[in-house]
């Protein structure tokens, strides 16, 4: 019997919502596969956490997840607590030292569920984006001098490396050529920003000499907003930088129905660390306690873990159970226009994976 050790953190907000539900997905996953097993550790860390302690997980944190297969994780942020402190507290604090510079989204218009494009029925918009997620405008440099006075100064300077930029772009390349339409496009904003994006341009090219069979261009992220409404089909495979991506994938889960089906891995390629499994939502105050989250984003995200892991016949078979929950409307959350609770669509999607024959 496979094992894998999985560290579970909920975080705040509907992270721990989604969590236990994509948790007993993933129970039912590996009972219904019974070639492997999940062994799950879960850690209190977030908000209520900080403020107990007065820092959002405890100083040895990591180590304590080092040897983890896989990490699944819900969302950060609190009403009460500064954002910029849960996200660095947390998040980054274990993305960027893992290293997991990687950050995949796919994004596909599941069945059952209307994209606002009016032309897109589905098929037309299949997309992963891939966000650099180390370094770029959140490597976290700059700093705040003359505070309280009239000539206060901020800066936040984006960092890019040579390495950084190569690496994502291999990555990003090595992706879209295992995807059918081996194509990818390459989002710049090299014409404003003319030291570190001519950069990014130029390695883009550099690395698309290594890859002849995949199709690459490039686009002004201004224009990719436009082109991924007025043209989704012209794009497959995309890499962008760490902030353009982020924006273009909230756009992207807005794109194929909701924010609330919208999953992502945080890889580390070199599996030197633990790679990192979420849904791309934040933890939601708005519907935090109401028992109406959408779980599905976390139950793709724990497909894609199961990909990583090795575990393919489990990931399909939970992708499988996922569609044919989003293709029944009865079973839609408030986000995609319906009533089903966070426990009736995880029923369902539970019910499916037992039923699964194949
Ligand atoms: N990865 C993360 O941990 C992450 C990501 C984004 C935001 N945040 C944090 O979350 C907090 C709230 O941020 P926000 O409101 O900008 O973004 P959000 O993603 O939490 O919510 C945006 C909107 O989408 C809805 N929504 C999100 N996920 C949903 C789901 N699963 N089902 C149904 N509806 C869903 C929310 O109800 C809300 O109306 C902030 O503190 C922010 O910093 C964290």
């Amino acid at each position: 019997m496979r094992s894998y050790r999985i560290a579970a953190i909920p975080g705040d907000g509907i992270g721990t919502e989604v969590i236990a539900a994509g948790l007993r997905a993933l129970a039912v996953c590996s009972e219904r596969d019974g070639g492997f097993r999940l062994a799950v550790d879960h850690f209190d860390w977030g908000s209520d956490y900080y403020k107990a302690h007065g820092r959002m997980m405890p100083e040895n944190g990591r180590d304590q997840i080092r040897h983890h297969d896989a990490i699944f994780f819900g969302a950060v942020g609190a009403p009460d607590v500064p954002d910029h402190v849960t996200l660095w507290g947390l998040r980054l604090a274990i993305c960027q030292p893992f290293q997991q510079y990687a950050n995949v989204r796919p994004t596909r218009v599941l069945p059952g569920i209307t994209s606002p494009l009016r032309h897109v029925s589905g098929p037309e918009l299949d997309w992963v984006i891939v966000r650099e997620n180390s370094e770029g405008e959140y490597a976290g440099v700059g700093g705040r001098v003359h505070k309280g006075f009239p000539h206060e100064t901020a800066t936040d300077v984006a960092m890019f490396t040579r390495t950084g930029v190569t690496r994502i772009m291999r990555y990003a390349f090595g992706l879209a050529r295992s995807r059918p339409r081996k194509r990818l496009t390459v989002v710049t904003k090299s014409n404003a920003q003319r030291h570190a994006m001519v950069m990014w341009d130029e390695i883009a090219a550099e690395v698309a000499a290594e890859f002849p069979d995949v199709d690459c261009d490039k686009m002004l992220v201004d224009a990719m907003t436009m082109r991924m409404v007025m043209r989704p089909d012209s794009i497959d495979t995309i890499v962008a930088t760490n902030l353009h991506a982020d924006i273009l994938s909230d756009l992207a889960a807005a794109l194929a129905g909701s924010l609330g089906i919208a999953p992502t891995g945080n890889i580390n390629p070199e599996r030197e660390f633990p790679s990192m499994f979420e849904p791309i939502h934040g933890s939601a105050f708005d519907i935090t306690g109401k028992g109406i989250a959408n779980p599905v984003a976390t139950f793709w995200s724990g497909a894609m873990m199961l990909e990583h892991l090795g575990e393919r016949d489990a990931a399909a078979r939970l992708m499988r159970a996922i569609e044919r929950v989003t293709a029944d409307p009865r079973l839609h959350t408030p986000d995609l226009g319906g009533t089903a609770t966070t426990a009736q669509v995880t029923d369902a999607v539970c019910e499916a994976l037992l039923g699964d024959n194949r």
